[in-house]
């Protein structure tokens, strides 16, 4: 596996300045999550570290990353591509990086999207995308509250802000966060 100083090599190269400032806030915010939520820290972090690793590619490529690893794309996943720099991602860091840390590699590929079911490493890293430091919108700061004292009331509202958002400009909603927002109040506590 690459070490940490190899990964961040590889992210300053092959990200802008922002992105790479945005990714060390998503680690910074996940590990502070994984504190308060009792998760392995180092995970976060490293999870939190490939989460946009393929950020940088276009549509077509992150289509054939995928496809070539053997993965069924549907037309849905083919119409947003920029959502597969997720699964594209954590493929980049099994392959390229030798991380085999099946935790850790899901929370970057759920990170776009969301998933049903999600588990506590991924629930931290895709809050984390959305209140890191450098996260300047409507809602951040209640977002950020909110992450602090019920994680998964957090994560609702996160979905319920993408979802708004994504109408308001009139683009695809993926099944998979619609699905991701109905599992959670099915199964509120
Ligand atoms: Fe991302
Ligand atoms: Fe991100």
């Amino acid at each position: 596996m690459w070490s940490k100083n190899k990964i961040k090599e590889y992210l300053k190269e092959n990200t802008s300045e922002n992105r790479y400032i945005h990714i060390l806030g998503v680690v910074e915010t996940s590990q502070s999550l994984a504190d308060r939520y009792g998760a392995d820290r180092d995970k976060a972090a490293l999870a939190a570290y490939i989460h946009d690793a393929a950020k940088h590619l276009p549509g077509d490529k992150l289509i054939k990353l995928i496809e070539d690893k053997g993965f069924k794309l549907t037309s849905e996943d083919k119409a947003m591509p920029q959502l597969l720099h997720g699964p594209a991602g954590a493929i980049i860091a099994e392959e390229l990086m030798g991380i085999k840390d099946r935790e850790v590699l899901d929370a970057a590929r759920y990170h776009t999207t969301g998933k049903e079911n999600m588990n506590l490493l991924e629930k931290i890293v895709y809050i984390a995308d959305l209140i890191e430091p450098s996260r300047d919108y409507p809602g951040v700061k209640h977002l950020r509250e909110l992450a602090l004292k019920d994680i998964d009331k957090a994560l609702l509202q996160a979905f319920d802000n993408t979802i708004k958002h994504i109408i308001d400009r009139g683009l695809l909603i993926h099944s998979d966060t619609i699905k991701s927002r109905n599992y959670i109040i099915v199964n509120k506590k």
